[in-house]
């Protein structure tokens, strides 16, 4: 049949599997790997400290041959942050343990902070995407991972696991308060082990969490925190032109998807679209793999000025 005789539909119905085609291309082989650093700048320390540069870096899904991965993470040290701060999903395979380890490599020797997400403790398992559109759907563990083993080298290296405990540290002059829960998304979270006011003489007060579920962020910044950091969604993973995420996989709403946002009249929300993915997902559009450096600045007298004309107390404004 001559090209000119080809019925209209025939010529559309090919058209949009060759675009299909392209554009899945396009998701797995080059926006995957499409590695990006994010910066952002973030008002959330007391009035006078000092500016304080967070290497935010979640959702690894390492691999062990997944070698361009790992060397762009192993650049990350050269931008010299201050502090490291891990919010989970470092592993996608039972021998990535010392991929992941290498890759982090100058960077465990800064000052670090971490928590775990489901996909340390357990491996990755085939799954329908439609069941990310449905938030009640049943999820099913895959093979137990060595997330013990990865929690004792980034503890040797000097990192603080913040699951369920409470740490202060002070970092290029900044006295830091934070504390963390285990993952939400597997109904790990005790928030109760970490309960209470955050401690008032810190410069700044973070909140770790894998999964941003707004139940903890509540109880975070109902307790003081300036700063909760979290990765987990991915930043959708797959994104339309115009309209963004299509689904976030926990209880936050589509515009805190990825970046920065506000929880509350105080507390500041920064999301992680992370640099992987699951295995049997390998595919990112529009939204791709990212580690972010925030830079941490004090909030400006203004700000204040208005959260105290809003009713808001010095306290929950950073001020103290
Ligand atoms: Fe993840």
């Amino acid at each position: 049949m001559s090209k000119l005789l080809r019925h209209p539909w025939t010529t559309a119905a090919t058209a949009v599997a060759g675009a299909g085609a392209l554009a899945l291309g396009y998701a797995t082989l080059i926006e995957r790997n499409a590695f990006t650093l994010r910066t952002q700048t973030m008002e959330v320390l007391a009035p006078g400290s000092a500016t304080l540069r967070v290497l935010h870096i979640s959702d690894l899904h390492m691999m062990p041959n997944q070698k361009l991965k790992q060397d762009w993470i192993r650049e990350l040290d050269r931008l010299e942050p201050d502090l490291v701060i891990n919010t989970g999903d470092n592993l996608a395979h039972p021998k990535a343990v010392p991929a992941v380890v290498q890759a982090l490599g100058g960077l465990l020797a800064r000052p670090g902070l971490f928590i775990f997400g489901s996909n340390d403790y357990f491996g990755p398992l085939p799954k329908n995407p439609l069941k990310y559109f449905d938030k009640n759907h049943k999820r099913v563990a895959g093979e137990p991972l060595p997330w013990k083993d990865l929690r004792a080298a980034f503890n040797e290296r000097g990192w603080l696991d913040t699951t369920h405990n409470r740490r202060e540290l002070r970092v290029g002059g900044v006295r830091i308060s934070a504390a963390g829960v285990d993952d939400p998304h597997l109904k790990r979270d005790r928030y109760d082990t970490i309960a209470g006011p955050a401690n008032p003489e810190a410069d700044l007060r973070i909140a770790l969490t894998h999964a941003p579920e707004p139940s903890i962020l509540d109880k975070f910044a109902a307790d003081g925190y300036d700063l909760a950091l979290a990765g987990h969604t991915h930043g959708g993973q797959l994104c339309l032109p115009l309209y963004g995420a299509l689904v976030t996989n926990c209880g936050i709403d589509r515009s805190r998807v990825k970046g920065p946002s506000r929880w509350g009249a105080h507390m500041r929300l920064h999301v992680s679209a992370g640099l992987g993915t699951s295995p049997y997902a390998p595919a990112r559009f529009l939204c791709p793999p990212e580690a972010t450096l925030l830079t941490l600045v004090p909030v400006k007298s203004d700000t204040v000025r208005t959260l105290e004309t809003k009713g808001v107390s010095r306290f929950e404004a950073g001020v103290r």
